[in-house]
């Protein structure tokens, strides 16, 4: 991590509302950050890339507050593109309209335009993330968002140090093309050059024989780190694993989780681990490593993408030669490996007690059963053409056969708002999301993989493009399963939901069975979180009370998924009380009518 300016300004604003009102220091304090986006030159591989930041730096600048603080940004955008931030599982309570959902919760902020995103960090604690959230400027415009317990007690022992390990990639590319070539299809030549661990691309990438920098972490030994992963990439769950160390994993999503042992953690895009290492291994060197997985062939191959840091000891003995030279490497699952994070995530429980826990073992108010995967829509809005791969049809993601379409004219929230959803004077159109897959079929038959004419896919290939929203009654407990197909791929799909956290009750290969599936539930300690990697060729389970009022974005945290079109919108009802009712916007909500296009 690059300037640290902020923190010390978040830490002014402590001190300053601290002393400003005397109170004791568990009052809530004020953070404020100003992110100037701009797109500057940074060079790799020899190469002078321009990209659009946060102040200049790769990966942005960390917001660091306390449980209860507000956080205040002020977004100035000198970038030539729409810009949003949105701030990724901050549960947003009644504040919607900071979200920075793009045409979701609100339009863009518009170049050289400002606006100011305002809302609290209540009742969450450990690690989350911020990144843009109009099309795939995300790839460098992130940062990590890092909540402390009000009391500074952590329930486990208090780490020395705390440690950002922001997994990534480093594109060469334009990405507003390759977002592009998404929409229409995907192209598979849309690579990332890079993995990168904390804006490194690490000592395996090198350019005429200049080998790229590592990430390095100096470690004293005896001391406990706290690592806070977060994968910020485009494409890719990775691994990630220390040489001969071990890890216990204490939190994910900003919830905790009960300690679970570990020498290998699975980090799906969107999701953040948080895991505790303690220095206890001889005084040497050992490479960190982040490696990508991705399933096997049939399934279309992108390269093997790995970066990897260095943990150096404080007093390396000065004739430990080896470890001098060259750091250990640790020992990687393959790339093809896609049990590892299944058994990983599968592994992981919540602390018991949860407030909301009653409630999800009560009455379930709604079921939806979403199939996750690919399907086609036709040229030039034609009502039919050849599948299969022909070009008369263009690949989409979808979930039940519905590809999302981003609203243009104005954002949902606001269409919602004003009355102008659906109807004469729409200014948005929506539909229902299905609340199950058009027709059943054997979801996970892997026969489905390759896209060839005349096959079985054919048939089932058929999608719809819609701006589709599904409704909930105010604190209504809604259950979803989701199912990954293998139809043209069988990838994993890392589902997040905004403004709410859900319990993960189980997860499946295969097809989902209600009649055997729903006994494996785990309704006393299930892990709470915002992203759920739904395995591949299976499924997993979801269970949230939809408590808060407003429009959220739920989508695959894969972004040629989402901008295929693998997304959908709850909307959360006011409830009978003010304080359950989502205030009017602020005031200064950039325009949707100066939007360009
Ligand atoms: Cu990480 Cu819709 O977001």
């Amino acid at each position: 991590m690059s300037k640290m300016l902020p923190i010390a300004a978040a830490l002014f604003f402590f001190y300053a509302a601290v002393a400003l009102s005397g109170a004791a220091s568990s009052k809530a304090a004020m953070v404020e950050h100003t992110f100037v986006v701009k797109q500057v030159y940074m060079r790799h591989l020899c190469n002078d890339t321009l990209v659009t930041v946060v102040n200049g730096q790769f990966p942005g600048p960390p917001v660091e507050a306390t449980e209860g603080d507000t956080v205040v940004v002020h977004v100035v955008n000198e970038s030539p593109f729409e810009i949003t931030i949105h701030w990724h599982g901050v549960k947003q309570r009644l504040t919607c309209w900071a979200d920075g959902a793009g045409m979701i919760t609100q339009c863009p902020i518009q170049p050289n335009t400002t606006f100011t995103y305002r809302f609290n960090v209540d009742g969450q604690v450990g690690t989350l993330w911020w990144h843009a959230h109009v099309s795939i400027l995300r790839a460098t415009l992130h940062g990590i968002i890092v909540i402390r317990p009000k009391s500074s007690s952590y329930p486990f022992q208090k780490p020395h140090v705390d440690v950002p390990i922001i997994i990534a990639e480093w594109w060469q590319r334009d990405l507003m093309k390759v977002d592009k070539n998404f929409s229409m299809g995907g192209s598979f030549s849309d690579n990332p050059a890079a993995a990168t661990i904390n804006g490194k691309l690490s000592d395996l990438y090198n350019c005429s024989g200049v080998r790229e920098d590592n990430f390095v972490l100096n470690v004293e030994h005896g001391k406990t780190y706290m690592l806070r992963l977060v994968n910020a990439a485009l494409f890719s769950e990775y691994y990630f694993k220390v040489a001969d160390h071990k890890f216990t994993v204490v939190g994910s999503d900003a919830n905790y989780v009960r300690p679970y042992a570990t020498d290998v953690v699975a980090v799906a895009p969107g999701e953040t681990i948080d895991v505790l290492m303690v220095a206890d291994a001889p005084p040497c060197r050992y490479y960190m490593v982040a490696l990508a997985n991705q399933p096997p062939a049939p399934d279309p191959q992108i390269p093997v993408f790995m970066s990897r840091g260095i943990v150096q000891y404080r007093g390396i003995p000065l004739d430990a030669d080896k470890c001098r030279n060259e750091p250990l490497m640790p020992e990687m699952p393959d790339q093809h490996d896609t049990l590892t994070t299944f058994y990983f995530h599968g592994n992981l429980s919540g602390l018991p007690g949860h407030p909301l826990l009653p409630k999800i073992q009560g009455r379930v108010d709604e079921h939806l059963f979403i199939s996750l995967g690919k399907g086609s829509i036709c040229k030039g809005n034609k009502p039919s053409c050849r599948r299969g791969g022909n070009p008369e049809s263009i690949e989409v993601a979808y979930m039940n056969n519905v590809s999302f379409r981003l609203p243009e004219k104005m954002s949902l929230l606001e269409a919602r708002h004003y009355g102008k959803m659906n109807g004469a004077d729409a200014a948005v159109v929506v539909q229902d999301l299905p609340s199950r897959p058009p027709r059943a079929f054997n979801y996970t038959d892997p026969a489905l993989i390759p896209v060839v004419p005349g096959g079985e896919l054919e048939r089932l290939e058929a999608t719809r493009k819609a701006t589709t929203v599904r409704r909930f009654a105010h604190n209504a407990t809604v259950e979803v399963v989701f199912q990954s197909t293998s139809t043209m791929q069988s990838d994993s799909n890392p589902m997040h939901l905004h403004g709410h956290d859900f319990f993960v009750l189980a997860q499946g290969h295969g097809n989902y069975d209600p009649a055997k599936d729903v006994s494996s539930y785990n309704v006393v300690d299930p892990q709470m979180k915002n992203t759920v990697q739904v395995p591949r060729l299976g499924w997993a389970a979801i269970r949230f009370v939809a408590d808060n009022p407003g429009a959220w974005f739920m989508h695959c945290h894969f972004e040629f998924h989402i901008a295929m079109g693998m997304a959908t919108v709850i909307e959360v009802a006011n409830g009978p009380m003010l304080g359950d009712t989502l205030p009017p916007p602020p005031s200064d909500l950039p325009k949707c009518e100066n939007k360009k296009n």
